[in-house]
């Protein structure tokens, strides 16, 4: 990524330069104790524009000039409702986003109606960072502080200071925010990098590198998987001179011996379609089909960093879905680790077959607590949801309930779709017990949901279709990447609301 900017926390002190960003509510009211220089300023701009202080509208002054300051910023934070973890993301990434070219801003981490909590303001800190994450890795031209002003502009401050009311608090705070923003950014990575230099072997190494964290990391190669019948996996990975790999990681931060929860995730770091090969439009979109796998990596990275007090195993089936003469045909039948044996019709079909021994591997290994598995699965459910919610398919009500409010508190949106008996006849076999499609275009997400329950063995379960989240959805204030990350932040506050021990 990018230069990311260094986060410091002071007292609410005025800045000897640089940008001065203040918080704004109703009709552009400021806290009492913003510099009285900058609040005559700011008022006498409100004046004479339509700054009304609304949510993340803005007004961006030169500094008086009797201060020292160069610029002055204020941002509205009059919301319709109290603000949760993602509005002070986003009030982050708008400061971030409108004080480009910057070297130094401060943050005045106090509103008309008080001071803001030390997670509040470590919140806003963790959309400065998400936003200017930027995948540049093979830019060879990288714009430079200090070069020419247009291209220079193109960085967001190099340096934040955040101004607050208990500085050691809201440190410790971001502490663990920083931790996750850490993992979006490992997801983000991993999501964009191109497929030659990601293979399932180069995606298997990096999570070893999670060991540095204290993530218990075990790589399973094709003859080991091969050894535990995974052979619906395989299939995939056959037409592919690039092995497959299953990656297995663990926290252990929770009470010895209690049942760990479990994440898996879809790891195709290429999907050609195989033999049912793709067309060629916008099929180098799939380079992001490990995105499962990249967030469950993610996640793994943010609780490891923030010593989450839980147990939790992450999983990821790591192929490429790639044609040569050895290549799955459609047609074929294999016999999955359950012993459930798929006739593969459509060889493009090919996340649920990686997913069915993932998950069967999982629950038999680890009795989780429940799996969630998150997957590209499906281009049905961008047709259904677009970009703004992440299809959510479970067994488990309480479950589903429980990733709805995740989703709300973090913008990670999930919308519930039917799973039902009508659904899995769709996928009953002709040669097979079943088959890897439904029936033409009817209900494609819910048919490739009720393909994955047949492997979870009644274990509570949710599956995240995250073909329309995990990529190329547009950027917001807090990302303006290609890939977003989708999952990590959804599934931390998951996790830190109900399942970790005090
Ligand atoms: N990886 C794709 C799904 C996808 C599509 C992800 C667009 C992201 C963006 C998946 O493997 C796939 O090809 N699914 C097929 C299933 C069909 C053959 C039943 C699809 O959605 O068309
Ligand atoms: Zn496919
Ligand atoms: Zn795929």
């Amino acid at each position: 990524m990018s230069t990311k900017p260094t986060i410091s926390f002071s007292a609410l002190t005025a800045p000897a330069g640089g940008v001065l960003a203040v918080l704004a509510g109703e009709g552009g009211s400021l806290a009492a104790s913003v510099p009285q220089p900058v609040a005559t300023a700011i008022a006498r701009g409100a004046g004479i524009s339509k700054f009304k202080g609304k949510s993340l509208a803005s007004l961006d002054l030169l500094a008086p000039a009797d201060s020292e300051l160069d610029r002055v910023l204020a941002v509205g934070i009059k919301g319709e409702k109290p603000y949760g973890e993602e509005d002070w993301l986003k009030v982050g990434g708008s400061i971030a986003g409108k004080t480009k070219g910057a070297e130094t801003i401060t943050i005045w981490c106090e509103g008309p109606d008080g001071a803001l909590g030390p997670d509040e303001a470590a919140a806003i800190a963790a959309g400065i960072v998400l936003r200017a994450y930027n995948f540049d890795t093979y830019k060879s031209k990288k714009p430079k502080k200090g070069a020419e002003e247009e291209e220079a502009s193109k960085d967001v401050a190099a340096a934040v200071t955040l101004a607050v009311a208990d500085p050691d608090a809201a440190r410790a705070a971001y502490a663990l925010h920083e931790a996750v923003v850490e993992g979006v950014v490992l997801a983000r990575d991993l999501v964009n990098e191109p497929a030659n230099v990601l293979g399932p072997v180069e995606f298997a190494t990096r999570i070893e590198a999670l060991s540095a964290v204290g993530v218990e990391v075990e790589i399973l190669d094709e003859k080991q998987m091969a050894a535990l019948k995974m052979d619906a996996l395989l299939g995939v990975a056959q037409g592919s001179p690039r092995p497959g790999r299953m990656a297995i990681m663990r926290w252990n931060g929770g009470k010895d011996g209690e049942a760990p929860v479990a994440f898996v995730g879809k790891g195709v770091v290429f999907d050609t379609g195989g033999i049912s090969i793709k067309p060629a439009a916008s099929m180098d979109e799939m380079k992001g089909d490990m995105g499962g796998a990249a967030a469950v990596t993610g996640l793994m990275r943010a609780l490891a960093g923030r010593k989450a007090k839980v147990n939790v195993v992450g999983i990821v089936g790591l192929v490429e879905n790639s044609v040569d003469g050895l290549a799955q045909r459609p047609g074929d039948i294999v016999t999955a680790m359950s012993g459930t044996t798929i006739e593969v019709l459509n060889t493009d079909a090919e996340g649920r077959l990686v997913l069915a021994d993932a998950l069967w591997y999982c629950q038999d290994r680890f009795k989780p607590k429940f799996m969630v598995n998150l997957a590209t699965l499906t281009g049905a459910i961008i047709v259904a949801l677009g970009s703004h919610h992440a299809g959510l398919f479970s067994n488990d009500d309480d479950l589903s309930e429980k990733l709805h409010a995740a989703g709300k508190a973090t913008g990670e949106k999930v919308w519930r779709l039917p799973l039902g008996p009508e659904y899995d006849k769709m996928i009953e076999g002709k040669f097979a017990d079943i088959k890897n499609i439904g029936n033409g275009r009817a209900a494609g997400s819910i048919t490739a949901a009720q393909f994955l329950q047949r492997f979870v063995n009644d274990v509570p379960w949710a599956h995240l279709d995250i073909a329309g989240t995990a990529m190329g959805s547009p950027a917001n204030e807090y990302n303006q990447s290609w890939a977003s990350g989708f999952g990590v932040r959804l599934l931390n506050q998951l996790v830190a609301t109900s399942y970790e021990t005090a």
